[in-house]
Parts: C-alpha cells; structure tokens; sequence
C-alpha cells in the first residue's frame, strides 16, 4: 500500500490506472477506523482492481471545534488494517491540499431541506461540509465506486443525491450496518462507552427491530410514539426518533403512500451520542 499525501501525485496515479482500463473503488473515512470501516473497504477491493482509501478529518463538517480537535487521530493503527486489507493507496491529505482556497467555498446543491432534518436539525452546517469534502474527494478519485456505510443514512442519501444531480460517473455502494453481537452499530464513539453503556445500548437495535414488526398493524406516529417512550429512561436521553420516506427524508402521513421508509434516531448514552438506522419498508 502506498500512502499519498498529495493531490496531485494520487490524481496522476490514478489517470494512469483509468487508462489501462482498470475500476477504482473508493472509500471517504476519517480514520479512527474499525470493523464497519473495513467492510466497506474489503467490498472495494472484492469490487475494483485498485482500491483507494481516504483518511481526513474534514474540519468543514464539525459543528464545534472542541469536537474537531477531540476527533481521534490513529494513523499507524489505521494504515495497518488498510494494508492488510489489501488497499492500494491511502490518501493522508492536509486540509491545505483539500482546500487549497480556504474552507468557504460550498457547494451549490438543491436539497429541498434534506440537510436540514434528522440529523441535520442537531448538527446546522454539518451536511453541507460532507458533501462538499466529498464532492471535493471525488473529483480527486474519480472512482467507478464510491462506498459508504447504511450506518449514516442521510449522508449517503444526500450524497446519492449529489452524484445524481451533477451526473458523476461514479456508482454509490451502500453497505448494511456491521453490528456488535448485542446489536449495537459499529462506531468510532463506541470505544467512549463503559460496558454497562455498551450492554445498555442494545435498547437502540431491540427498539428499531420492534418498531419494523409494529409497523405492520400501526400508524406511523403510533410506532414513533412507542419508540421514544421505549427509549427515553433514565441512562439513554432521545434526541429525535423518526419515521421518514427513505427517498426524500420527508415525514410520512400516510404510509401507504410511501414504499421506502426509514426509521433513524440519535440518542445519548453516558455523553455518547448514538445513530442508527433501520429500513422499515422497502
Ligand atoms: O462518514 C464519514 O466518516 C465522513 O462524513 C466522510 C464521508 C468521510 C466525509 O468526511
């Protein structure tokens, strides 16, 4: 494996490898990264003949720079599991090579407020910052194949969003969610909770697993209601609990109007802030 730090040197690799006709799959991460990662990384190097990985802790997407600066930063461990993963290239660029004319420049993408619900009403800016780091990252890669985790639904959706939109030759691959034996979604934040909080935290698969089963002979706000009275007690505060239509994030009135739905969440667990997701219809 090859670690890149510059633009310029991955973008002329990878013209070369495009034109003796080879696939490039890539995978966006900000490091710190574990077996979910890994996942996404393995179906890319199954997929392509060269696999490209990025770790940048992209400072646009933090909504709070003590959270930037808080973000764990574990190169050597990370280029280990890339390597014996068999990834061709890692991309370590500087927010310098990113954004080599500052940070402001933002993409101009019609959302329609999908950036701003979910996930999006907590966490203000933050979706504009992935999508522009990723949009930047693609034009670098230019991959057959962009890989990303179901883990972070809205952001695939608003990514899929933007490939659609601008057209780019490259096809989204959504991976399922790499869940601890208990249920609990694979993440970085995980390694902040205590035992008892990991235990705890398989409320959040039961509750989704419940919701998609009630479903069937519920309204969608009945379920939502059952959800978050499920999930609020003591030791786990809901941030949201919602049903949307998995295609445009909206809310639901009647579900049978829907044949995608999702049902996404945020919760807090010992200062830990959770997401999951379940598809509920489909
Ligand atoms: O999911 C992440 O780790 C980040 O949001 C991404 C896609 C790498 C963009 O910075």
């Amino acid at each position: 494996m090859e670690i890149i730090k510059e633009v310029r040197v991955l973008e002329e690799k990878l013209k070369e490898i495009r034109s003796a006709g080879k696939t490039i799959g890539f995978t966006p991460t900000m490091g710190a990264l574990h077996d979910g990662h890994l996942s996404l990384v393995s179906r890319s190097v199954e997929e392509n003949d060269v696999s490209v990985c990025s770790i940048f802790v992209n400072p646009t997407q933090f909504n709070e720079k003590s959270d930037l600066d808080k973000y764990p930063k574990t190169l050597d461990a990370d280029s280990a599991m890339l390597e014996k993963a068999s990834v061709d290239f890692l991309f370590f660029p500087s927010p310098k090579e990113i954004y080599p004319n500052g940070e402001s420049y933002e993409v101009d993408l019609p959302l329609d407020g999908m950036d701003e619900v979910l996930e999006g009403e907590f966490r203000p800016g933050h979706f504009k910052g992935v999508i522009q780091v990723v949009k930047r990252l693609l034009e670098i890669t230019n991959p057959n194949h962009l890989y990303m985790g179901q883990k972070d639904f809205q952001q695939f959706s608003l990514i899929h969003a933007m490939i659609t939109h601008f057209q780019m030759p490259t096809t989204l691959v959504v991976c399922p969610i790499k869940r601890e034996p208990n249920g609990v979604a694979m993440s970085s934040r995980n390694v902040r909770l205590s035992k008892k909080g990991k235990l705890l935290a398989s409320i959040i698969h039961w509750t989704l697993a419940e919701s998609k089963k009630r479903l069937k002979n519920n309204t969608v706000k009945e379920v939502e209601t059952w959800a978050l009275e499920n999930l609020t007690t003591e030791w786990c505060k809901v941030e949201y609990f919602k049903i949307v239509d998995g295609y445009t994030l909206k809310d639901i009135i009647d579900k049978k109007d829907h044949d995608y739905l999702v049902a996404s969440l945020a919760v807090w667990i010992e200062d830990v802030r959770l997401i999951d997701n379940m598809t509920l219809k489909q």
